[in-house]
């Protein structure tokens, strides 16, 4: 399969071509990205996507019964007694009016596709099972990665569950204080070697990538275009439950812009092999304290351009940033990254779709979390970034109340519980304790819990009173 499928530079004045083995994951001629590549002219492509309702039948074969795998033709780059499945991609497509109607939006338009599902909690497995198939083809005996803690939950998972003799070995950076407990602790309890940086996501970023290279451990950050392959299924399975209809919009949290860009060469791929007509429009939402790219793209006019990104200007930008010990702060922990290592792919990718990118509020954020969990999907705050963002281009006209939306929900409600306590908190002082004092000035949609005495009659009282 090695000459069917390999990697190359994303950058169009290169296209270096690598050998599918290599985990160097950098262009070895001009230093930029790598996508997997394919040579469809030469691979089997299914006529149309209603080939992969062949699968659903067929439940007992591992790779057809992962939501990921059963779409494995349109990322054919492993063999498949080498895939490594644990079930991964079993996730919920579901219409969800009531954010539709917070979100001006008129009944039927909205779905949220939950990938709190997934075995680790999050959209992560959808990417870790492509990456870690591959470091196994590698022969690759550990795996590392830096995380705001979803990424380093799943490698976790993989590694405990993924088998192989020997295990691979899972080695994680964290950044010090910022990670949700709910992801610590899948990260301890399955196992991972658990290095905690004196620094943020992005200094544990640009750590681990060293590290990787010095001690030859194979790394599983987004910067792995492996990872990527496997996230195109997210947006496979949005078209599946909209039974093959493109959405008008996918909206998404961005933090390192894995998601953004594989959702974009997925669309990409789909047009050039003549399976859908058109790509959705992509839009992207940063929280507002870590809002690089929507700087960049919005206020700075920074495009993909046919690949000719202004690399000047976005090196100044990064260097300025640095000069002034710009951090990333924001209660969406999962997204708080302020040097997203996929820029220039998610620029091609909003610039292929004819995407837009804003930016939510912790505040926002919260609401639109709370509104989304009345809704029965419970999400973590960065998720919801989603829905915050949506609210706000339908309020600024960009998207229409009579779209078809999609909202990726990347993770699970019980992976930061911290936040959504301090949220609903009956006590002012845990509110301010946690939130008010990071800029939430109030919890909107608050559901808070009744305070009663220890007492039957005062009990049966307050149940009457409120529900
Ligand atoms: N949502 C959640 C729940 C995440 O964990 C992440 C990223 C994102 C959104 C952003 O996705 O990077 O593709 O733009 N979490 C990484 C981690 C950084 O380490 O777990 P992206």
């Amino acid at each position: 399969m090695a000459d069917l499928a390999f990697q190359r530079c994303i950058d169009p004045s290169c296209r270096a071509t690598v050998d599918l083995a290599d985990t160097s994951f950098q262009c070895p001629r001009c230093g930029g990205l790598l996508d997997v590549a394919y040579d469809w002219d030469r691979l089997p492509v299914p006529k149309s996507l209603a080939h992969f309702e062949t699968k659903w039948a067929n439940r007992s074969d591992p790779l057809d019964f992962s939501g990921v795998w059963r779409f494995r033709e349109l990322f054919p780059f492993a063999p498949d007694p080498t895939i490594v499945t644990i079930g991964e991609g079993q996730t919920l497509c579901q219409r969800a009016d009531a954010v539709a109607a917070y979100c001006g939006m008129n009944p039927g338009q909205v779905y949220l596709q939950y990938e709190g599902m997934n075995p680790s909690g999050s959209f992560k497995d959808n990417g870790m099972t492509a990456a870690f198939t591959h470091a196994r083809m590698t022969g690759a005996r550990r795996a590392a990665c830096a995380s705001t803690g979803n990424t380093s939950a799943s490698l976790a998972v993989y590694c405990a569950a993924g088998g192989g003799d020997p295990p691979l070995r899972a080695v994680i950076f964290i950044g010090s204080g910022k990670i949700s407990y709910g992801k610590l602790s899948q990260a301890l309890e399955h196992g991972a070697l658990t290095v905690q940086i004196a620094g943020d996501f992005d200094d544990a970023l640009r750590q681990v990538q060293d590290v990787s290279r010095r001690l030859g451990i194979y790394l599983v950050n987004s910067v792995n275009p492996f990872r990527l392959e496997g996230q195109k299924t997210i947006m496979l399975r949005v078209l599946e439950a909209l039974r093959w209809r493109v959405p008008d919009w996918v909206v998404v949290p961005g933090g390192n812009l894995g998601n953004v860009s594989s959702f974009g060469k997925a669309f990409i791929e789909l047009q050039d092999l003549g399976l859908i007509d058109r790509p959705p429009r992509l839009a992207v939402v940063n929280a507002a304290g870590a809002n690089t790219f929507h700087q960049l793209h919005g206020r700075h006019g920074l495009r993909w351009n046919g690949g000719a990104v202004d690399r000047p200007r976005l090196s100044a930008f990064m260097t300025a940033m640095d000069a002034a010990g710009g951090r990333a702060d924001t209660l969406a922990s999962a997204i708080e990254i302020n040097r997203p290592v996929n820029l220039p792919k998610a620029l091609r990718a909003l610039e292929r779709c004819g995407g837009v990118v804003c930016e939510a509020t912790d505040g926002e954020i919260l609401d639109a979390k709370a509104k989304v969990g009345a809704g029965g999907l419970g999400c973590e705050p960065a998720s919801a970034a989603s829905v915050a963002g949506l609210l706000k281009l339908v309020k600024e006209g960009v998207i229409s109340k009579d779209e078809t939306v999609a909202c990726v929900l990347t993770g699970h409600v019980l992976k930061d519980p911290d936040a959504t306590v301090a949220y609903h908190a009956a006590d002012p002082a845990v509110f301010e304790a946690k939130l008010g004092k990071r800029g939430v000035r109030r919890a909107s949609f608050a559901n808070r819990a009744v305070q009663v005495p220890n007492d039957l009659a005062e009990i049966v009282k307050a149940i009457e009173l409120y529900a």
